[in-house]
């Protein structure tokens, strides 16, 4: 298995976040995870397209939009000039999901669906074979800092199990992301239970010592059967 450790510049310093972007990347992230909040579909106000073009020199790596807002297609083709790779979207978030899918796809990007800790996986039913990403939310979207929620854990192993059948249907692949309360103490029960690729904010950025926190994480990771 392949795993992925996509910083969230959440937690990063907003003054300095070229610098940051590389000294992540340097530090042997695989993404940069870039968390866009709009203060409506979310109660926090972060960063549009213009900071993503403005980090996209420094970005080596791919760019992993998570838009918190809503209406969400206005901003689809913003972000994919801006230079995103990944464009993932709340499907709360607009009132037509397969349409917004096909946009980012239109636009050049690819796909991802966010599930909230308590929102059903039930939209894969339908739109699975479209997508690119899958990323379950660990704790409620709004802020970094937060603890993991616990049953994320078995919505994981429903989720993969739903992206194993896909991917015997079309032999596409599609990443199995978690967001939200990501440690070197839980990364491995999170692998297990079937997630690929991990965003990890506070847990990166507040230790001082970027590559020795994401060595942590993917010494966790090897520790996974
Ligand atoms: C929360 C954001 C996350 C957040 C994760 O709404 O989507 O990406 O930055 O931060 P940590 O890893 O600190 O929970
Ligand atoms: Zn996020």
């Amino acid at each position: 298995m392949a795993y992925r450790i996509a910083p969230s510049l959440l937690s990063a310093d907003f003054a300095r976040l070229g610098e940051e972007v590389q000294a992540v990347i340097d530090a042997g992230a695989d993404f940069i995870h870039f968390d866009v909040m709009d203060n409506h579909y979310v109660p926090n106000l972060t960063v549009g397209p213009l900071v993503c073009a403005a980090i996209k020199p420094y970005a080596t790596v791919p760019i992993d939009v998570h838009l918190m807002v809503s209406p969400v297609d206005a901003l689809v083709g913003e972000f994919a000039k801006a230079g995103a790779t990944y464009i993932t979207f709340h499907p709360e978030a607009t009132r037509h999901i397969d349409r917004t899918i096909a946009l980012i796809r239109d636009c050049g990007c690819k796909p991802g669906l966010v599930f909230n800790p308590a929102t059903p996986l039930d939209y894969l039913d339908w739109v699975v074979d479209q997508l690119d990403m899958v990323l379950l939310m660990s704790v409620n979207p709004g802020f970094a800092g937060q603890s993991f929620i616990p049953y994320t854990l078995e919505k994981l192993r429903s989720a993969r199990h739903h992206i194993h059948a896909a991917q015997q249907r079309t032999g596409r692949e599609i990443l199995l992301e978690v967001d939200g309360g990501v440690k070197a103490d839980n990364i491995g029960a999170i692998a297990e239970a079937g997630a690929d690729t991990f965003v990890a904010g506070s847990a990166v950025f507040t230790g001082n010592d970027y590559r020795q926190t994401i060595s942590a994480l993917r010494v966790a990771l090897e520790k996974v059967s």
